[in-house]
């Protein structure tokens, strides 16, 4: 494996071998934390977390993930607000100084690229945390682990994209990583307005996976076996886009629940609003707090990789 460095897209882990290894050490320390057994192998370590957006998974899993591993953390979040950003300060600039700080910088950014551009000046390793609606790297990986930790090896699966396919950064990452499944055939469920932008469709055609595209969310629920939900992702949206329109165009509740396989597993990357009702959370396929956990076991296999 040759050594990882930035992690700015999933396109960098389209490698069964790299993905592998990559599962089979957060397999390792979700044992070892489940025993108390996790060793102490990032001591030493400093990991900067550089957030200019709001997050609750991301940013408390990769300090979690560092903390647990016995390396430390200096974390800012509203970095637009609470660093010298508001006196002007460039990102590059930023980044360039913190990475004399620090052995690796998460980044989370409102600027599509701006994990590219931090990469191109950094010291150390960026890691992508979500740049605008551009991508979200460590998300589709924590997704794919789940998907094989749901279901076991990736193959002939039917995965149904939910919700607001043109801004949901994770779903741009997440459909990279599909050329890596034997047989999978998507559907991509959105309201009118939200559809997948052409370049990630271009994607799944360049490798001949099939793909649907429908705003009726019942009309293939009883085939799918993954079912990904995304939350409308208002802060993205131009002015005068109808968001009361779109936000409640899907909602899966019980009724809706009903019509799906009892092995058929429900993802979400989190947060939610209303497209997943909380009274679905303890059925068996609501499987989005176990991916949210899944986040520190893959986080905690990254930073190892990089930094040990
Ligand atoms: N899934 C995700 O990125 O969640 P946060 O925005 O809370 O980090």
């Amino acid at each position: 494996m040759s050594k990882l460095h930035h992690i700015l897209s999933t396109k960098q882990f389209l490698n069964k071998e790299l993905l592998d290894t990559i599962f089979g050490i957060a397999d390792q320390f979700q044992k070892q934390d489940k025993k108390n057994k996790l060793k102490k192998t990032l001591a030493g370590k400093l990991l900067a977390s550089v957030f200019y957006e709001p997050s609750t998974r991301t940013r408390f899993s990769f300090e979690a993930a560092m903390l647990k591993l016995g390396g430390e953390v200096l974390s800012t979040e509203s970095a637009g607000h609470f660093s010298s950003a508001i006196k002007g300060e460039s990102l590059e600039d930023t980044i360039r100084v913190i990475g004399g700080y620090a052995n690796a910088i998460v980044l989370r950014h409102h600027e599509e690229g701006a994990a590219e551009r931090a990469s191109r000046v950094s010291p150390v390793p960026i890691i992508n945390a979500g740049d605008g609606p551009g991508e979200h790297p460590t998300q589709a990986l924590l997704d794919f682990y789940t998907i094989k930790r749901e279901l076991g090896p990736h193959h002939n699966l039917k995965l149904g994209l939910v919700g607001d396919l043109l801004y949901g950064r994770t779903v741009h990452s997440l459909i990279q990583l599909l050329p890596l499944i034997r047989r999978v055939k998507v559907f991509l469920i959105s309201p009118k307005g939200l559809a997948l932008p052409p370049i990630y469709k271009a994607i799944l055609r360049n490798h001949e996976i099939p793909f649907f595209e429908t705003a009726d969310l019942e009309r293939n629920l009883s085939e799918i076996d993954v079912l990904y939900m995304t939350r409308i992702q208002k802060e993205r949206f131009p002015k005068n886009f109808p968001y009361q329109k779109v936000s409640t165009a899907f909602v899966l509740n019980k009724k809706i629940l009903s019509k799906i396989r009892p092995q058929t597993i429900i993802m979400h990357p989190l947060p939610r609003n209303h497209e997943v009702h909380p009274e679905i959370d303890f059925d068996h396929r609501a499987a989005y707090f176990r991916q949210a956990q899944n986040g520190l076991y893959l986080r905690m296999a990254l930073l190892q990789i990089i930094l040990a």
